[in-house]
């Protein structure tokens, strides 16, 4: 799909469809207001027939509109005009964008991005706008043999800017908007490829396309460098497993040389079975998405160099799957992480804080300004917070606030969770210096502060994404999530927000 600005009044510009808001109450929005006026009264015929009562999300489409210069208008319902918040707007341009996509036209004019009632500037309705219209059209079709149902005909969607001083702001939302929208949809895909295609290598080779393409660069650790630095537990991980463990070093360069830089570490197991501690077999195929905090890492990256945001961003992604076999590590074998810290591997199944504390050693060497490892980490963190927010921890205030700001700006959002030393006593272990997991009591904050063991030099949020970062069900896939909290971080760190 292809985005453009103008400021343009909805009753003289020719469009393939113009899009305007009506609240409830049937309140015109001032787009709509004006296409009323253009057309005699023919829209508000329409709304006093009860055909559009503006109940937030219900769309009705028009031909023909006598007067006017477009073919078709839409009417989208905006709810309240009082409760218009960042998620009833996100909600009504994903209504008008399912709503186009089932229409004939090539090209629409879509005027509400000229909403104020959402009390949001003309750079974030516009590049929120952009990243919804391109979420709705996001399709996964790479592993079907033959494409399903008929193409969206829609191609072209021209952004309302109101007045002209508005422009700059709005160009400055598309840039962002597109930025975002395509680290969400590369996030997606990497999520939703099987795990039998999206194997650590290609994550690697990902990671190599990514860097020739913005100018990046990447180093590859392979199994004996791993050995070499001590990586005990990220290797026990991968023990089991027929496909060679990676750990992926990915360099944005966009700031200045002396600046230290952001370090985003991601989860990267490409298949978790539980290993030894085998997962029932039930729905045991959305563990291809368990590397989706790796995935978010190369998205927020694509996003960073297409904005060739001034700033340096490291991103590390330890790699692997988690399989039992013959080699397979099994619980109460115990193994020195690069720390040189014990741990007792009670449960096989808990792998991800096992990768996770090796990467955050290494990522010691790079004197980060902040680390933020991404994580679908924990089931206990989905009892807790669902599918809406990813949980959050850290051992620092004003990062954990910096996060929780981006995630509401994004609305990709997060909620803080304790990381209290009185949870630390869950983790003891007989015979290694603490264990791999804490009973089920608390299961997100215990497998947090087992990372917290490896966060001690530095500054330090984690993600835990469990709930987040795809969906099961009939709309199953991946969801991109949290590529926009985390490239707002970035945006505002490098403040370019
Ligand atoms: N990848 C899973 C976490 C997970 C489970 C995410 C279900 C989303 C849905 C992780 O590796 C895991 O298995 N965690 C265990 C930890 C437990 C053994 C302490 C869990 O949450 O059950
Ligand atoms: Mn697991
Ligand atoms: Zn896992």
């Amino acid at each position: 799909m292809e985005f453009s600005i103008k400021s343009i009044s909805p009753g003289q510009t020719r469009s393939g469809c113009a899009v305007v808001g009506v609240f409830e109450s049937r309140k015109f929005s001032p787009a709509a207001a004006a296409l009323d006026r253009a057309t005699k009264g023919y829209l508000s015929t329409i709304t006093g027939r009860g055909d559009m009562d503006g109940k937030l999300g219900t769309t009705l489409l028009l031909h023909s509109v006598p007067k006017i210069a477009s073919d078709r208008v839409l009417l989208v319902g905006l709810g309240s005009e009082a409760e218009f918040r960042d998620r009833q707007y996100r909600e009504a341009i994903a209504a008008a964008i399912k709503t186009l996509n089932t229409t004939g036209a090539a090209e629409a004019t879509l005027h509400l991005t000229e909403l104020g009632s959402v009390k949001r500037d003309i750079k974030w309705r516009v590049a929120h706008a952009v990243a919804v219209a391109l979420e709705v059209a996001y399709r996964f079709e790479r592993m079907k043999s033959k494409a399903e149902g008929t193409p969206s005909a829609l191609r072209r969607l021209t952004l309302g800017a109101g007045d002209k001083t508005a422009l700059r702001a709005a160009t400055a939302g598309l840039e962002q908007g597109l930025a975002i929208a395509h680290g969400v949809s590369l996030a997606r895909d990497l999520g939703n490829l099987p795990s039998n295609v999206c194997t650590p290598a290609y994550l690697a080779d990902q990671a190599r396309e990514l860097a020739r393409r913005y100018r990046m660069k990447v180093t590859v650790l392979e199994r004996e460098d791993m050995e070499k630095l001590g990586m005990g537990a990220l290797l026990s991980v991968a023990h089991g497993s027929a496909q060679p463990p990676k750990l992926i070093v990915l360099e944005h360069h966009g700031g200045a040389k002396a600046h230290k830089p952001v370090v985003l570490v991601g989860k990267g197991i490409t298949f978790d079975t539980g290993g030894i501690s085998l997962k029932p077999g039930a729905e045991m195929d959305e563990m291809k998405f368990d590397m989706c905090g790796a995935a978010s890492v190369l998205g927020t990256l694509k996003a960073a160099g297409e904005m060739r945001l001034p700033l340096n961003v490291v991103g590390i992604i330890p790699t692997t799957e988690n399989m039992p076999g013959g080699r397979a590590t099994k619980p109460g074998d115990i193994v020195t992480t690069m720390s040189g810290q014990t741990v007792e591997i009670l449960n096989t199944d808990a792998e991800g804080r096992l990768i996770l504390c090796d990467a955050l050693t290494y990522a010691e060497r790079y004197q980060p300004a902040a680390v933020i490892d991404i994580a679908t980490l924990t089931g206990a963190c989905v009892i807790a917070l669902g599918h809406v927010a990813s949980g959050l921890f850290a051992n620092d205030d004003a990062l954990a606030g910096e996060v929780l700001a981006a995630g509401a700006t994004a609305y990709d959002r997060a909620w803080q969770m304790p990381l209290w030393e009185d949870y630390q006593e869950q983790l003891k272990s007989n015979f290694g210096d603490f264990a791999n997991i804490g009973g089920r009591p608390a299961g997100s904050v215990t497998a947090a502060c087992f990372l917290a063991r490896f966060t001690k030099k530095f500054k330090w949020a984690h993600l835990d994404i469990a709930g987040t970062a795809w969906k099961s069900g009939k709309e199953k896939g991946a969801t991109g999530r949290p590529v926009p909290l985390l490239t707002h971080f970035l945006l505002k760190r490098s403040k370019k927000g």
